[in-house]
């Protein structure tokens, strides 16, 4: 096994992700997070994130390294995120990497963390089918992106036109009293009521775009909360609100599969955990002929093993290395 050996660092919102691959073997993959920091504020608060970074890089390195049983001498390359992500938070990464780069004399990768997150199926799943359709849905993106070629060209043909698919499970769970981040304790709460009891509207379902909107529907469940008061079924209101989200994504991915006559869908990015996108997408790619991927919920959450992958991918191809004085893009398309 000489394949490359590329030590990936994400750090785009509240998670220091370190990974490390040889080729698409996963070595280690480590992550500390400061969302126990931001839970009390009911969201991410970038100052925080970002001095939270600082403190976790050097020892997330370290313990990565340790896990994979590897020297810093061992590293061929250095990837990172580069953007998209929160600005001072992605400056902690970026600027760390530079320095590994520069201490181990390494090539520095500076990686999209939207291709990031449709490259690390390949650790789980083996090479990408090219092209794919990826549906990425996180607390800070929901956007399909047509793959022709992971390690080239990611090309987005939609994305939410206002919240992230994530962002309106928070801000639910939220109007329902349930903790921050509220998306698991929803999926937990509508395992118990039904899907179908409230009709909650489903927006720009059929506007022929492949975007999306979902601060419409978080708004419709405000308000039938607040009408119902005490008498509120938690339950029926996650189950219906649930349904509502995952229907739209669901049938905007197919309907984007359809369009560009691709077989294949992947779907990442911490919404990916969710049960019933899972069930319902499993459903509705059978029915298409569509094959369906969805990474281990640890790798579709924000993570540096994905950004280790993109960055062999890019060694593999024999990509030109970042220069040292790339920035951190916070609004990289
Ligand atoms: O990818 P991620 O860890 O971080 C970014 O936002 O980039 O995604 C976190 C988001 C949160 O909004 C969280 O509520 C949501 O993913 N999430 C879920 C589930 N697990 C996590 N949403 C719905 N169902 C889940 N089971
Ligand atoms: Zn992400």
């Amino acid at each position: 096994a000489d394949e490359p050996i590329v030590l990936g660092i994400e750090t785009s919102c509240d998670e220091t992700g370190v990974g490390i691959v040889r080729g698409h073997t996963l070595l280690a993959d480590t992550i500390a997070s400061s969302m126990d920091e931001h839970a009390r504020f009911g969201g991410v608060v970038p100052e925080v994130a970002s001095r939270a970074h600082l403190d976790a890089m050097a020892p997330t390195v370290d313990s990565a390294l340790a896990k994979a049983g590897l020297k810093f001498s061992d590293i061929d390359a250095i990837a990172v995120t580069a953007g998209p992500g929160l600005a001072g938070a992605l400056l902690v990464g970026v600027a760390a990497a530079k320095a590994y780069s520069v201490g181990l004399g390494v090539p520095l990768y500076g990686v999209n963390h939207l291709a990031a997150h449709v490259a690390v199926d390949q650790l789980e799943h083996g090479p990408l089918p090219e092209p794919c359709m990826a549906l990425l849905v996180s607390g800070g993106h929901s956007s399909l992106l047509l793959v022709p070629d992971v390690t080239r060209e990611v090309i987005s043909l939609g994305s939410t036109v206002d919240d992230a698919a994530g962002e309106a499970f928070d801000k639910v769970a939220r109007v329902l009293g349930l903790p921050f981040p509220g998306g698991p304790h929803i999926d937990r709460a509508a395992r118990e009521g039904r899907g179908d009891a409230i009709p909650f509207p489903r927006g720009k379902v059929d506007d022929g775009t492949l975007d999306f909107s979902f601060s419409g529907l978080k708004t419709a469940v405000a308000r039938y909360v607040e009408k119902q008061g005490d008498s509120v079924s938690v339950s029926d209101v996650a189950a219906s609100f649930q349904e509502a989200v995952v229907d739209v994504l669901t049938r905007k991915a197919l309907q984007a599969c359809r369009a560009h006559g691709v077989e294949d869908l992947l779907i990442g990015g911490g919404v990916a955990a969710n049960s019933r996108l899972r069930a319902l997408a499993q459903e509705r790619c059978d029915a298409a002929g569509v094959r369906l991927r969805v990474p281990r919920p640890g790798l579709c959450t924000d993570n540096g093993a994905m950004v280790a992958a993109l960055g062999s991918n890019l060694v593999a191809a024999g990509a030109a290395p970042s220069l040292l004085d790339i920035p951190a893009d916070s609004s990289m398309p």
